[in-house]
């Protein structure tokens, strides 16, 4: 095993999907008391994706995976790692990450795992799929993030179904050249903060019962306002940290690419870092908040817009459940 990988890693290809059905405000404002207007002033979003019934997540998942792979050139066999970040896997047991290895017929030799970190997951993933192979572990990592929010949104709570949507997204991690790839990272977590962001029920320590089936403690359970004034503290905290470890200043970032939760929590780091609105990538109009799979979904948004371009310094910026957060800048 060779534990001196010195090469810079970095992205070789990238492939997202969303499902077909889309859920509007209007949609809303049929199922709660809820509007347009308020939806939109206070938080950016006007529709989301969410699965159709009988619609899995991996279904959404294997084409995402499967457009990385195909622009990253390698053969499905030449990548011997994969991470799956998510909160809402297909099965509690096996790992997505299984289900997807055996449905693509990537190598089999290497590490196969669930991350989740919640919204941070992607970024968390980033860092781990970097450091794996920079350590010899793995050549070349399959990272997905992605998540289906709709399975475990209670669509009679106004203040959280109108946030969350379905999303996903891959990248390939391997080696590029020089001067490129990841160049600096932070991550970190208030684990003391976690009952502000969670799902208290279907877990091991309150497994689903007849008494807790019809009660929303199966659904996404937040503290808006805590976790508002977390998301800002730490996506400075995240952001400057992960500038220093490349050894920039957050002002030489070209490219913010900011985890889409609301556009208030964008906003207010344009206003703080003085980012116009070319130097920042917001999609979430269009998706809402969709955790791990936010930042790629963000990714491609970017390239389609045609501002991500080769050799851009990025900074990928997330936070959620946990409380985590993390950063990558990365030299596209
Ligand atoms: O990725 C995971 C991280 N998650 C986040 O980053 C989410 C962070 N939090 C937020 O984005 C915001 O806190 C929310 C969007 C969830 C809520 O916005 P807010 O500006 O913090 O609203 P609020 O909770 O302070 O509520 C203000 C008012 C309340 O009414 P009263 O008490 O002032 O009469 C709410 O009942 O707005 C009301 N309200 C709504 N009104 C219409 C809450 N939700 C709605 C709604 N439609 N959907």
């Amino acid at each position: 095993m060779n534990f001196t990988q010195s090469k810079p890693v970095g992205i070789l290809g990238l492939g997202t999907a969303v499902p077909d059905k889309i859920l509007t405000n209007q949609d809303l404002e049929e199922m709660v008391d809820t509007n347009d207007e308020w939806i939109v002033t206070r938080t950016g979003i006007r529709e989301r994706r969410v699965l159709s019934p009988g619609e899995k997540p991996i279904d959404i998942v294997i084409p995402a995976a499967r457009k990385a792979i195909e622009e990253s050139g390698l053969k499905p066999s030449e990548i011997n790692g994969l991470i799956f970040c998510t909160y809402t896997p297909d099965y509690i047991m096996p790992a997505s990450a299984c289900l997807l290895q055996g449905e693509l017929g990537l190598g089999r030799d290497g590490l196969c795992y669930d991350l989740n970190a919640a919204c941070t997951g992607f970024v968390y993933g980033m860092q781990v799929g970097w450091a794996t192979i920079r350590s010899g572990l793995a050549r070349n990592i399959l990272l997905v993030g992605a998540d289906f929010n709709s399975m475990v949104t209670d669509y009679t709570d106004r203040s959280t179904c109108i946030l969350f949507g379905d999303g996903a997204g891959a990248v390939v991690l391997g080696e590029v050249d020089e001067g490129s790839g990841i160049l600096g990272n932070s991550a970190g977590v208030d684990g003391q903060s976690w009952k502000h962001l969670m799902l208290s029920a279907g877990g091991c320590a309150a497994p689903i019962t007849a008494e807790n089936l019809e009660s929303r403690d199966r659904y996404i359970q937040m503290n808006g306002r805590e976790v508002f004034k977390f998301a800002v503290r730490a996506f400075n905290e995240a952001f400057e940290k992960a500038a220093a470890d490349a050894g920039i200043e957050p002002s030489e970032v070209d490219l913010l690419i900011p985890h889409q939760a609301n556009i208030r929590i964008i906003q207010s780091a344009m206003d703080r870092y003085g980012f116009n609105a070319d130097r920042v990538v917001i999609n979430i109009e269009k998706y809402g908040n969709t955790s791990a799979g936010s930042i790629p979904l963000a990714l491609e948004t970017a390239r389609q817009e045609g501002k991500l371009r080769k050799g851009m310094t990025c900074a990928l910026v997330a936070f959620g459940g946990g409380l985590t957060h993390g950063a990558t800048i990365l030299r596209w």
